[in-house]
């Protein structure tokens, strides 16, 4: 059966009862939601204070490098070989994201205030954070910077949540908090 045109002029009809019940409570959620977006990003507990600088990808390895050099306390992973860096406290730290690896891989220090630096050198990444739930797209190009202090000690999962490719599943890593 076709759907009827309606008879009049439907717009000067009378809104129906529960029609409008439902559009108050719509609108009422809606202004919740506005007013819950400044609200949590003044206090909520797992906003980033994040930076974004535009940067070349060859200048973000080389700092990396120059910190791997610096900080690195063992290797793992096997014939992989990943550097694992124990960067200082409050310290500018660098990860850099690119296929199909995250790479070097950091220990840090619970209670203490890093700086880190994420980019990618190729195309998008997606970095996530398990099981914290820490979502930040990693382009190249861009250094986006992140200011964290780990609250908690523990071994946790870095993984690649922007799909890269036909390796994107493989594209894990850890993160050490002592
Ligand atoms: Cu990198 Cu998916």
């Amino acid at each position: 059966m076709a759907i009827s045109s309606p008879t009049g002029v439907w717009w000067r009809q009378p809104l129906e009862r529960t029609e409008l019940v439902w559009i108050v409570i719509a609108l009422v959620w809606c202004l919740i939601m506005f007013f819950m977006m400044p609200y949590w990003h003044i206090y909520g507990e797992q906003n980033l204070a994040n930076e974004a600088y535009r940067s070349k990808p060859e200048d973000f390895a080389r700092k990396t490098e120059e910190m791997i050099a610096k900080y690195k306390v063992r290797e793992e992973g096997g014939d992989l070989a990943i550097p694992v860096v124990r960067p200082p406290a409050g310290s500018d730290v660098y990860l850099i994201a690119q296929l199909w690896r995250w790479y070097p891989i950091l220990e840090l220090e619970a209670g203490k205030s890093y700086r880190i630096h994420l980019m990618s050198m190729d195309w998008l990444h997606g970095f996530s954070l398990q099981p914290e739930n820490i979502n930040i797209q990693v382009h190249p190009g861009y250094d986006h910077v992140l200011t964290v202090t780990p609250t908690k000690p523990g071994t946790f999962s870095i993984v690649c949540n922007e799909y890269c490719g036909v390796n994107h599943h493989t594209m894990v890593s850890r993160l050490y908090v002592k």
